[in-house]
């Protein structure tokens, strides 16, 4: 159920917060677990005076953070981030994991890659043994995307483009749409991984391979922290 989620994914959200630190330059993620993040790291910086500078993979993130008082600049005026937080859909024990159910992949993965060390931060329900029941995002250029949601049929990967809150195509934070793959099983992810970031049209896709340094998992009790 949806409250005992919400307070696992707060539970994460706030033991990640104690990994930042005075001075540091912090990603910070999106979606709804990252929510409770900022809010407790704008606390802390009104509360205890914690001082860092956050660098946004939303605009909803930039907007929230900036309101709590949090400093945030762009990607391109620091040198590099020591930490990023994120969330995720789905974990597997080898540290594979889906993002983009928010649909905000390309920002993430762009600050992923330009981060020292990467934390998530999930409820226990995320953590799985294969991923692939989460919808798979895939981002991609709106010039010609009805052809590569084809292509994509033909090739047996379930395609379906995502629909916004007003019954329109989704669009990012880059005006670029979302074809969501809903394979059930990834087995091969690799293999699927090289294949989508090959195929013309296609920005990034929400498969997140390795990248992850630690995995803060919210369950009953204290969080439980994978490396
Ligand atoms: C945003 O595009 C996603 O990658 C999110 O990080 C992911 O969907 C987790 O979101 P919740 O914290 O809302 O579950």
């Amino acid at each position: 159920n949806k409250e005992l989620q919400d307070s696992l994914k707060r539970k994460a959200a706030v033991k990640a917060a104690d990994y930042v630190e005075n001075g540091m330059i912090v990603g910070l993620g999106s979606g709804s677990t990252v929510t409770m993040l900022v809010d407790e790291l704008g606390r802390r910086v009104q509360k205890d005076g914690l001082q860092f500078t956050g660098v946004a993979t939303s605009i909803s993130t930039a907007q929230q953070a900036k309101s709590l008082g949090i400093k945030i600049v762009d990607l391109d005026m620091v040198d590099a981030i020591d930490l990023t937080i994120d969330g995720a859909d789905e974990v597997d024990s080898h540290f594979n994991g889906i993002k983009g159910g928010g649909g905000n992949l390309l920002w993430e993965k762009i600050v992923a890659i330009n981060s020292k060390k990467i934390i998530w931060v999930v409820d226990q329900s995320k953590v799985v043994d294969t991923i692939g029941a989460f919808h798979l995002a895939v981002d991609v250029i709106p010039l010609g995307s009805q052809h590569l949601l084809k292509k994509f049929d033909d090739a047996g990967l379930k395609p379906v483009i995502r629909i916004g809150k007003d019954d329109h195509p989704f669009k990012t934070d880059s005006n670029n749409l979302i074809i969501d793959l809903h394979l059930q099983k990834i087995e091969e992810a690799k293999k699927l991984a090289d294949y989508l970031i090959k195929t013309v049209g296609v920005v990034e896709h929400g498969l997140f391979l390795n990248m992850v340094d630690t995995v803060i998992v919210g369950k009953e009790g204290t969080p439980q922290v994978l490396t």
